[in-house]
């Protein structure tokens, strides 16, 4: 299991302060022991200092109630970082795991590295699942020229794009946002197709860690006995919905790996391969047609 250390990271210029300090997450929803009092004292610190710049109010201590009551730190600060973006977290979405942020990253290189030499070039992204709207909102920050249509089934994840993508300030001009069930609504052709759909088995309930059971959202986690009613349902529709050479970077818990591989032959997919997470564990694969 990754430790829970604390470890500096870099601010963004959308974050609050200089230096933020970022909790390493345990390996993703795994179950973690009962917060133990450091790790409260840790947390009370963060907050104080990120939410309420170290002059403690009423909802401070309230926040510390919430805190004690075993609600995830970030939804009780309210915001996330991701990749130097500032992810607003009002409307509960899925909290961006590091896991994803670290697949991201390479994904945005990846884009970058296509763009680059080609001033005029537009790259058309299709982020779905895309709760807090954390994939699509980094994309468009850090590399110009990407539009991104975001895909989402949950009303209250909607709304929590359309916060973050003001909250980032990126021009209206270049994403879109829209309610669907998987690629019921969706129509086009993308280059790049950004999912992390839920994909948790019903089966694996009791290893969750309480406070993700009790504060996340089921819809985000959840994906059917095996947990790949929604992997099964995406990956049969995303190769019509992606140009030719373009790419698929693709979510999954490790122990999916041999399942998703029969999957990708089975509908026909040309090219993948899978990576690794910072945590050693298959984590997701890129697949193109
Ligand atoms: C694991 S979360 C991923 C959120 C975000 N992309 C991230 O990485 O933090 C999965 C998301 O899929 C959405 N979702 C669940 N069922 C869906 C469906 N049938 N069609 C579209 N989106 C769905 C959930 O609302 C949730 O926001």
């Amino acid at each position: 299991m990754a430790s829970n250390k604390i470890s500096p990271v870099k601010s963004s210029q959308a974050g609050p302060s200089k230096t933020v300090f970022k909790e390493i997450h345990p390996v993703k929803y795994r179950k973690a022991a009962i917060l133990p009092r450091v790790k409260l004292f840790n947390r009370v610190k963060w907050l104080l200092k990120e939410k309420y710049h170290n002059k403690p109010t009423r909802q401070f201590a309230k926040d510390i109630q919430r805190l004690k009551n075993g609600e995830p730190r970030d939804y009780v600060i309210g915001f996330v970082e991701f990749l130097g973006c500032k992810i607003n977290l009002s409307k509960k979405p899925l909290i961006p795991r590091p896991e994803t942020e670290y697949w991201m990253q390479k994904a945005i290189d990846t884009v970058s590295l296509n763009l680059n030499g080609r001033p005029n070039f537009e790259v058309k992204i299709l982020d779905i699942f895309s709760g807090s709207g954390c994939s699509g909102v980094s994309v468009m920050l850090h590399v110009k020229n990407t539009k991104v249509v975001f895909v989402d089934k949950g009303k209250k994840c909607i709304d929590q794009i359309k916060i973050n993508c003001a909250l980032n300030k990126i021009n209206k001009k270049r994403y879109k946002i829209i309610t669907s069930d998987v690629f019921s609504n969706v129509t086009g052709k993308y280059d790049y197709i950004f999912a992390n759909p839920p994909y948790i088995a019903k089966t694996s309930q009791k290893k969750i860690q309480k406070s993700v059971l009790l504060y996340e959202p089921k819809m985000a986690l959840f994906g059917g006995e095996d947990g790949l009613f929604y992997i099964r349902k995406f990956l049969k529709k995303a190769c019509g919905h992606l140009v030719s050479g373009g790419k698929i970077y693709m979510e999954f818990d490790s122990i999916q790996k041999f399942a998703i591989e029969k999957l990708i032959n089975a509908y026909q997919y040309k090219n993948f391969t899978f990576y690794k997470d910072q945590y050693n564990k298959y984590r997701w694969v890129v697949i193109s047609n």
